[in-house]
């Protein structure tokens, strides 16, 4: 798959690297922007507030099916009832949220791991299956907890996740009875 990731950092940067390794081809772009015409998925991992400014500078978007990782902290910005909605403003098109559920810091050690770690994300029907490739292919498990239309629900939910944080940065796992 060719991917683009808008954002380098830890998550751009992160993802870019697995992916690599997965066999795609991923190029990564700043905050100075580019072009995604060719890119089959785009991955945004800008900071949550400033995703206009970075979409701004990006041509080539509309169409893309695109992977948002952003996140509300440190407090929700703009009018979009989501960072989803806002991002898919700029695509029209499919939409997942994922990966904003994760530990940046964590990456280099999922592949360590007894279980694969979970990675729960919402998305619009079109974007599912790229996302679950994309999910898995980075060496976790996807677990779809709805469509688009949960992503305000979802993005706030950090709060949650974020409360864990004192141990400094988890691993979870959704699991039918008898798979743990
Ligand atoms: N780190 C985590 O564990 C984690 C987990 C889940 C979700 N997230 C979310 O994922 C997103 C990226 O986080 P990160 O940790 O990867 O951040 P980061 O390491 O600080 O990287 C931010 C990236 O965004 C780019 N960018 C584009 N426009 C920007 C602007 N106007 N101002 C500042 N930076 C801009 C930066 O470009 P340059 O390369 O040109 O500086 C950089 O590549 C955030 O929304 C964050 O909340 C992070």
């Amino acid at each position: 798959m060719k991917i683009v990731t808008i954002g380098r950092g830890q998550i751009g940067g992160g993802l870019a690297r697995l992916w690599r390794e997965a066999g795609h081809e991923v190029t990564s772009l700043g905050r100075d922007g580019g072009d995604v015409s060719e890119a089959d998925v785009v991955l945004i991992a800008v900071p949550g507030a400033r995703i206009s400014e970075a979409l701004s500078r990006v041509t080539g978007l509309e169409g893309k099916i695109a992977i948002d990782a952003t996140n509300i902290m440190p407090a929700r910005q703009g009018e979009f009832p989501s960072y989803a909605e806002e991002v898919q403003s700029f695509t029209k098109a499919p939409v997942a949220k994922s990966f904003n559920m994760n530990f940046g810091h964590l990456f280099d050690q999922v592949r360590e791991q007894r279980v694969r770690p979970s990675n729960w994300y919402v998305a619009d029907d079109g974007a599912v299956k790229i996302t679950e490739q994309l999910i898995e292919d980075a060496g976790y498990d996807p677990v779809r907890v709805g469509n688009l239309s949960r992503a305000r629900d979802f993005e706030n939910a950090v709060w949650l996740l974020m409360g864990i944080q004192p141990v400094g940065g988890v691993f979870y796992r959704f699991a039918q009875p008898g798979e743990l």
